[in-house]
């Protein structure tokens, strides 16, 4: 390994400066990524050929010199590969034609076999893992249980996601069911992806935070500590819920050794919470949006904030599209002479 010190973090030994990768790095904001979607018939198409997701992966490690490289994928091809396929909607997001709406929905959902399935994910990490040759970590990821639940119940984006609650107080014993079911297909797939070259792995829960702490507790946590059980043996394993701040004393206790943080935490009162583990994030994606002193600045005062124990550089969420990739860069490069 060339560029090992995102590894190191991630398994909670010192580095010499702080690594710095970013959420959603692959896509969006590239005009290399843009240029190649365009030639394509859609983001399934990308996605689905293990070539080019290589080819997209690698764009931000040459373009952006990032510390780690996260496959090109996306966390819906998990309820495709159960049986629920997804489709992207230009300009408009996910949509999945059918939803989860009873217990024969639940039924007929299989638990996937990987290699079957998910085998184009599994091609597209062995051929970007020969690609990089060291250069760089690759990242593995899936979405957390609860969150894939909220997708395939509700069908698509939502700000309120008012169909998958429900769901939990109508029917709890339909969703630990349906629970139960993304969260082996999620196992599996996650330990095919390390097997296939994933060095660490995230899990994201986008949808934390529109869970009462009771129902997070009841519907997520649980499910995604069966998911760390299982892959904490193997590789690092990263958590990240966004917006589930009052969640952290339960992280605390899971067997992952990263913890991601949203822009609405506090590092340092995190810190003192979860003892030795590594933390990653915070910056406001929206801090990229000033000036290049402007970003410098945000991006020190964020770094000062996570002091007195392992760091992993980040945004608080994904990169948001129309950021300038000149703005990352200098977050990127301030990380990188940063000597706290
Ligand atoms: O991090 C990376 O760069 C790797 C690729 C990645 C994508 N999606 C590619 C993508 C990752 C890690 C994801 C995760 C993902 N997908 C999450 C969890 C992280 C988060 O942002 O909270 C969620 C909730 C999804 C579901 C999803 N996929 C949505 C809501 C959308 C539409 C809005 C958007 O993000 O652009 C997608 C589409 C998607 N996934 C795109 C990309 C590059 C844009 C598609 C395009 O190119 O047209």
């Amino acid at each position: 390994m060339k560029n090992d010190l995102y590894l190191r973090a991630a398994r909670g030994e010192a580095t010499e400066r702080t690594p710095v990768w970013l959420m959603r790095q692959a896509g969006r904001i590239l005009p290399e990524y843009r240029a190649l979607r365009a030639r394509l018939s859609g983001f399934k198409e990308l996605v689905e050929t293990p070539e080019l997701a290589a080819e997209v992966t690698i764009q931000p490690i040459d373009a952006l010199d990032v510390d780690a490289a996260i496959i090109f994928s996306d966390i819906l091809v998990v309820p495709d590969a159960m049986g629920l396929p997804y489709e992207m909607v230009e300009a408009r997001g996910p949509l999945f034609p059918t939803v989860i709406k009873s217990a024969a929905d639940v039924d007929r959902l299989r638990i996937a076999d990987p290699e079957e399935s998910l085998g184009y994910v599994l091609e597209a990490l062995r051929i970007t893992k020969r690609a990089l040759n060291g250069r760089v970590p690759l990242i593995g990821f899936a979405g957390a249980p609860w969150t894939i639940l909220a997708y395939m119940v509700e069908g698509h984006g939502s700000k309120t996601f008012s169909k998958a609650r429900g769901m939990l107080y109508k029917e709890p014993a339909l969703a630990h069911r349906l629970l139960d079911k993304i969260t082996a297909t999620t196992i599996a797939y996650l330990q095919a992806q390390v097997a296939a070259g994933a060095q660490v792995v995230q899990v994201f829960d986008s949808w934390a935070g529109i869970l009462p702490p009771a129902h997070y507790a009841e519907f997520s946590t649980r499910y995604i500590g069966q998911i760390c059980a299982a892959l904490a043996p193997l590789v690092p394993v990263t958590v990240f819920a966004k917006g589930a701040w009052w969640a952290v004393e339960d992280f605390a206790a899971l067997p992952c050794r990263t913890i991601g943080l949203d822009w609405t935490e506090n590092p340092a009162a995190v810190r003192r919470v979860v003892g030795d583990k590594t933390l990653q994030g915070n910056l406001d994606p929206c801090a990229l949006y000033g000036t290049r002193d402007q970003v410098k600045a945000a991006t020190q005062a964020m770094l000062r904030q996570f002091a007195g124990g392992p760091h992993i550089a980040n945004l608080g969420h994904g990169v948001y599209p129309d950021t300038d990739p000149d703005s990352v860069r200098v977050f990127v490069d301030t990380v990188k002479e940063w000597r706290g």
